[in-house]
C-alpha cells in the first residue's frame, strides 16, 4: 500500500555525503604528459580570476589523435559549404527571433551574435595547447577552463569544427559537435533547446566565468567477475544506505553527489539534434557538457565519462515534449582546490532492450553491473571521502529497462564502489515504496552484494528461460523474497550474526 503524504524513506538525505564536505585533500593540479592534460597556467591559477590559457602561443597540430582545430593552417573548409552552413543558421536564427521578445531579438543580432562571433575567433588564443582525443580504452583526463569550455561551444554554434558535419568520415564513432541539425526542422522543442544554450552564451558574454572544468575517460581494467566475488569471497561486501524518494532530481537535491548521466554510448546522445530526454536536458542546463563530444569517442561496455565542474546556467520545466526554457539560474556550488564547481556528472551508458526478458540474461547483468561500477568506484579514493551517488531510473525510459532490476544493480554498484545512494524514482511512488522495502528486506538478512547477484542468475535460470518469450509469472522482487525466505528458516534469522 503506497502512503500518499509519503514522499520518502530510508536514510535521510541529509546524512548522505556530499562534496566538498565529505572530499579528501587534492594533489595539486598539473599536466602529466599521458594521463592528465591541463589547457591552462597552473601556476597563476587564482580564485576569480581568468585561467590563462597554456602554451603561450597556439600549436597547430592536424593528426588523428587531436581535435582538428578550426583556426588550423591545415583547415581547408570548402567555401561552398561554408555558405550553406551560414545560410541555414540564419534562417534559424530568424526563426528564434520571431519567437523571442523585440529586445531580445534586438539583443540577438545587435549583440550576442557578433560576440559570439568575436569569441569563436579567439581559438588559437585561447586553446593553445592541442586537446587530445579521448578514444576507446584511453584513461586520460583534460582539464580546461571554462573560457576555453565556451569558445569551443561558440565554435560548434557556428559549425566550424572541420571533417565534423558527415558521420561517414574519420569521425564516425564520435558524437556530432557542430550544432548544424539544431537550426533544421520545423521544431517547437528545438527553439526551445535554442533559447537554453543562448542563455548560456548571454551569461558569458556577460561575466566570464573563471572555473575550470575536467573530463575524464576511464575504463574498468578488470571487469569484476560478479558471481565468483560472491563464492570465492563469500562476498563480503553489504549493501550501502539508500535513501530513495519519489520527488525531486539528481540535478536539484543530489548537488554534491556523484550525479548519473542517463548515457547514450554517443555521450550527450541526441543534444544537439533531437533528443530531450534526462541526458540531453542535463547538457542544455550545464551547456559545458556539450564540449565533451568534440573529443570523447562512443563509449565502451567497461568504460565512463566524468566531468567535473560544470556550471548550471539555465532552469527548465516540463520533459521529452514539453520540455520549456525557465529562464537563468544562479549557480551556487561552491568550488574546489583546482577551482571546478564541486558538481561531478559521471555518464554511464545502459544497455537498450526491445525484449524485456533479454536484460536478465547473466552477460546482460554483467555488462550493468561492470558499466554502472566503473562509473561509480574511485579505488584510489578512501570510501569515507566519497559521496553518495545520486541517480534513478538509470536505462529505463528511453532504453526500455525494468526499474526495479536497474535499481538493485545500481545498489549492487555503489556498494562495491563504497558509495551511498540517492534514488529519485521521478514521480512513481510504487517504485519508491517497492525498492525501499526489498532494501530494508535485504540489509535486515545481511544479504550480501554476491548474494543477491546469485539469486539474479536463479532468477534468469529458473523463471525467465522457461518464459518462452512471455513476461515472467513471478517477479524479480518476490523471487527473491520466496528464495531468501525459504533459505533462512525462522530460528536461523538471525544467521547474519553468527555468520560475520
Ligand atoms: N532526475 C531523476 N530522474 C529522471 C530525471 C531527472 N532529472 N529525468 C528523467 N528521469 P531516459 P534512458 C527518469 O529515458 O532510458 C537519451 O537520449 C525518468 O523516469 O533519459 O537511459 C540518451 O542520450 C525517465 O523515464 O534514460 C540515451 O540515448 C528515466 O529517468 C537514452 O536517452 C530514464 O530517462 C537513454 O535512455
Amino acid at each position: 500500500v503506497v502512503k500518499p503524504d509519503v514522499k520518502w524513506l530510508g536514510t535521510p538525505i541529509n546524512e548522505l555525503k556530499r562534496m566538498p564536505e565529505c572530499g579528501g585533500p587534492l594533489p595539486p593540479l598539473k599536466d602529466v604528459p599521458g594521463q592528465h592534460t591541463v589547457m591552462i597556467r597552473t601556476d597563476l591559477l587564482q580564485n576569480g580570476k581568468v585561467p590563462v590559457p597554456y602554451p603561450a602561443k597556439f600549436k597547430d597540430t592536424w593528426d588523428d589523435v587531436h581535435v582538428k582545430m578550426p583556426c588550423s593552417s591545415w583547415n581547408l573548409f570548402p567555401v561552398q559549404d561554408e555558405f550553406c552552413g551560414k545560410t541555414t543558421n540564419l534562417n534559424r536564427s530568424l526563426a528564434l527571433s520571431k519567437v523571442l521578445e523585440p529586445d531580445a531579438a534586438e539583443h540577438l543580432f545587435d549583440s550576442l551574435l557578433p560576440d559570439m562571433v568575436q569569441l569563436a575567433l579567439r581559438a588559437s588564443e585561447l586553446c593553445t595547447k592541442p586537446i587530445p582525443l579521448l578514444k576507446r580504452g584511453m584513461n586520460h583526463s583534460i582539464t580546461m577552463s571554462q573560457e576555453q569550455v565556451a569558445c569551443l561551444l561558440a565554435n560548434a554554434f557556428f559549425c566550424t569544427f572541420p571533417r565534423r558535419n558527415s558521420r561517414r568520415t574519420e569521425y564516425c564513432n564520435y558524437p556530432d559537435i557542430n550544432f548544424f541539425r539544431l537550426f533544421e526542422g520545423p521544431s517547437s522543442r528545438k527553439i526551445e533547446k535554442l533559447k537554453t544554450l543562448m542563455c548560456y552564451f548571454k551569461s558569458l558574454t556577460e561575466q566570464k566565468p573563471t572555473g575550470l572544468v575536467t573530463f575524464t575517460r576511464k575504463s574498468l581494467d578488470k571487469p569484476l567477475n560478479w558471481k565468483r566475488c560472491s563464492i570465492l569471497t563469500l562476498s563480503q561486501t553489504r549493501l550501502t544506505n539508500l535513501h530513495i524518494t519519489c520527488e525531486g532530481t539528481i540535478e536539484d537535491d543530489g548537488y554534491g553527489m556523484l550525479q548519473v548521466d542517463f548515457a547514450n554510448r554517443f555521450v550527450g546522445g541526441g543534444v544537439t539534434s533531437s533528443g530531450l530526454v534526462q541526458e540531453e536536458i542535463r547538457f542544455l542546463i550545464n551547456p559545458e557538457l556539450i564540449v565533451s563530444r568534440l573529443f570523447t569517442e562512443a563509449l565502451d561496455h567497461n568504460e565512463c565519462l566524468i566531468i567535473t565542474g560544470t556550471q548550471q546556467y539555465s532552469k527548465y520545466t516540463g520533459y521529452g515534449q514539453t520540455y520549456q526554457w525557465d529562464g537563468s539560474h544562479q549557480d551556487t556550488i561552491p568550488s574546489d582546490g583546482w577551482q571546478r564547481r564541486c558538481t561531478e556528472i559521471v555518464a554511464i551508458d545502459a544497455l537498450q532492450f526491445k525484449n524485456f526478458l533479454e536484460q536478465f540474461r547473466p552477460e546482460r547483468l554483467n555488462r550493468e553491473l561492470n558499466k554502472a561500477y566503473c562509473g561509480f568506484a574511485r579505488p584510489e579514493e578512501q570510501s569515507k571521502n566519497l559521496a553518495a551517488v545520486a541517480t534513478g531510473n538509470w536505462g529505463c525510459g528511453v532504453f526500455g529497462g525494468d526499474t526495479r532490476l536497474k535499481a538493485l544493480l545500481q545498489m549492487l554498484a555503489a556498494a562495491e564502489a563504497g558509495r551511498d545512494v540517492a534514488y529519485f524514482t521521478f514521480g512513481d511512488s510504487q517504485l519508491m515504496t517497492d525498492v525501499h522495502k526489498m532494501h530494508s528486506f535485504l540489509t535486515q538478512r545481511k544479504i550480501s552484494v554476491g548474494e543477491v547477484y546469485d539469486l539474479l542468475g536463479q532468477y534468469y535460470s529458473s523463471v525467465c528461460k522457461s518464459c518462452l518469450g512471455r513476461r515472467p509469472d513471478v517477479s524479480l522482487y518476490s523471487f527473491i523474497y520466496q528464495q531468501v525466505s525459504s533459505f533462512l528458516a525462522p530460528d536461523d534469522s538471525d544467521r547474519g550474526s553468527a555468520r560475520h
